[in-house]
Formats: structure tokens, sequence, C-alpha cells
């Protein structure tokens, strides 16, 4: 499969921001075990970080043109107010995966809501940098799904 992976505001400062919430390994650490668990499983990867909404938008619109399979999203805080990015995941296609490093709902109430989960076909949330990893199989359980019901 051809995913994308997007990581929004700030989480290009994992390790160093709030590790007791976010946990100490790095951003880029993150990435290279995503990309490592992404090769094994045979997929091709491509993973992205914006602190810009905007450039967020472009990079959804490009997983439609570029035909990607899927795309796996941390929109950070993004996530709790963009009706923008929301909209953007809803103008395409492309199955997505919302993931969390925190449990969103165990932590203040303003996180607790999604915007952009709505758009998503689920949420990931509070398993760190494993949830990446996760919703690398769930989009393609989902497609092996979907092939099996066409099939009938
Ligand atoms: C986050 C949770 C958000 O509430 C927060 O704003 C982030 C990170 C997470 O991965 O747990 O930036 O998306």
């Amino acid at each position: 499969m051809k995913i994308m992976l997007l990581n929004g505001p700030n989480l290009n400062m994992t390790g160093t921001r709030e590790p007791g919430i976010y946990g100490k390994s790095g951003f880029e650490e993150i990435v290279e075990g995503v990309k490592l668990a992404a090769t094994k499983r045979g997929h091709e990867i491509t993973c992205l970080q914006s602190n810009s909404e905007g450039q967020l938008i472009d990079w959804i619109q490009r997983a439609y043109f570029e035909h990607f399979d899927g795309i796996i999203v941390n929109p950070g805080a993004l996530t709790h107010t963009s009706y923008a990015l929301m909209d953007a995941l809803s103008s395409v296609p492309v199955p997505a995966v919302e993931v969390h490093l925190s449990n969103i709902h165990a932590r203040d109430e303003f996180r607790r809501k999604s915007v952009t989960a709505a758009a998503c076909v689920g949420q990931i949330s509070g398993f760190g940098p494993l949830g990446y990893v996760l919703a690398l199989d769930a989009l393609n359980a989902l497609k092996t799904v979907k092939t099996r019901d066409n099939d009938h």
C-alpha cells in the first residue's frame, strides 16, 4: 500500500515536549520506527510534518491526486479545532486513521473532542508511537476486508 503519514503542529518537538505525556523518544526516531514497520510490511510510506494547517490540507489533497491508499494523521491540537482539516479529509476518498500519542480522552476536557475524527475511519489514541504502527495494520486490514467484500 502507498501510505502517507502526516503529523501536525508541535509533533516535531516530541521527545523534548512534555515527555511525561508524549514520551522521551524523539520525533525522528519515532518516524524512523514507523518507516521500518511500513517497509517490513511491504508498504511504501511518505512521512510529512508541518506546523501549518494549510500545508497539511495541501498534503491531504496530494494524497488523493497521487493515488495514496491511506492516510495516517496526527493533527496535534488541530484535532480539536480545525474544521478546515476535517473538510480536507472529507474531500478525498482516501481512508484516514487518526492517531494520538496520548490518550486524549483521559486528558483536559477540550482534548476529549476530536473534530477531525469524524472524517476518519477511526481513531487510535493512547498507545504512544505504537499507535502509528497499529494504524498501518488497521489500513491494511481495512483494505483486505473491503477486497473480500467485493469478491462476493
Ligand atoms: C496529540 C494530542 C493533542 O491534544 C495535542 O494537542 C498534541 C498531540 C497526541 O498525539 O497525543 O499536539 O495529538
